[in-house]
């Protein structure tokens, strides 16, 4: 599985010859303007909620590739709307293909569209293709929840938000990667913006604290599990 960090909470994900998008928003971020969106290729884009910062690229990506829409009920009839193809789940339900699963798990958080319109519940997802699986927490607060998911899965890593603001911190990123029992943790949703701001030397330090790795990629690098 190779993963490369599109910046926020992008991530493209290539597994058995296949691309997976997850939350593109790579257009409106200002620290990724060196990404090309016309270049990246997608079979499948995983979507965690309807926030602007996680849906913004969702359509023009899925018409050019014909990529598959993966997310809930309510985000994918509205991008089925748009005229692109969609896979509805909800929480506890799971997308198989010969080549990967995705299953949608719960996140604490909201989901609305830009226009306020509902975007369902907000979620997360534990992908795994040959028996390795990673965690995409969406983005969430620390929650009991997690404490599920090594019960679905024994995770090679674990995207977790950092940023703290909209999402969980540092502190509560640590504590979530003892519910999910992983502690190769790749951050993200930090940075792009002033109130998401963080020091990464302190948030790798705090990591490292507890024995914990925390991998912050520069956008646009990637990294084989
Ligand atoms: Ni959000
Ligand atoms: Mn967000």
């Amino acid at each position: 599985m190779n993963i490369t960090f599109y910046g926020h909470a992008c991530f493209g994900i290539e597994v058995n010859g296949i691309h997976i998008i997850v939350d593109p928003f790579i257009t409106g971020n200002p620290k990724a303007s060196h990404i090309d969106i016309a270049s990246l290729e997608a079979d499948y884009i995983l979507v965690t909620h309807a926030h602007q910062d996680h849906v913004l690229d969702v359509e023009e990506i899925a018409k050019r590739t014909g990529a598959i829409i993966i997310s809930n009920y309510e985000i994918v009839n509205h991008f089925l709307d748009k005229d692109v193809k969609g896979h509805h789940l909800n929480h506890g339900g799971t997308f198989s293909c010969k080549e990967f699963s995705a299953k949608y798990v719960n996140a604490i958080h909201t989901s609305s569209f830009a226009d306020g319109s509902y975007g369902g519940q907000p979620g997360g997802f534990i992908l795994t293709a040959n028996n390795n699986s990673i965690y995409i927490a969406g983005d969430t607060a620390v929650s009991f929840d997690m404490k599920l998911i090594p019960l679905f899965a024994t995770l090679t890593a674990a995207i977790l938000p950092i940023g703290d603001t909209f999402t969980m911190g540092v502190e509560e990123a640590i504590i979530a990667s003892d519910f999910i029992e992983c502690n190769k943790i790749i951050g993200c949703h930090f940075n792009t913006f002033p109130p998401i701001e963080i020091n990464i030397d302190d948030a790798k330090q705090q990591f490292k604290l507890k024995s914990k790795e925390l991998i912050l990629l520069e956008i646009g690098s990637s990294i084989e599990l």
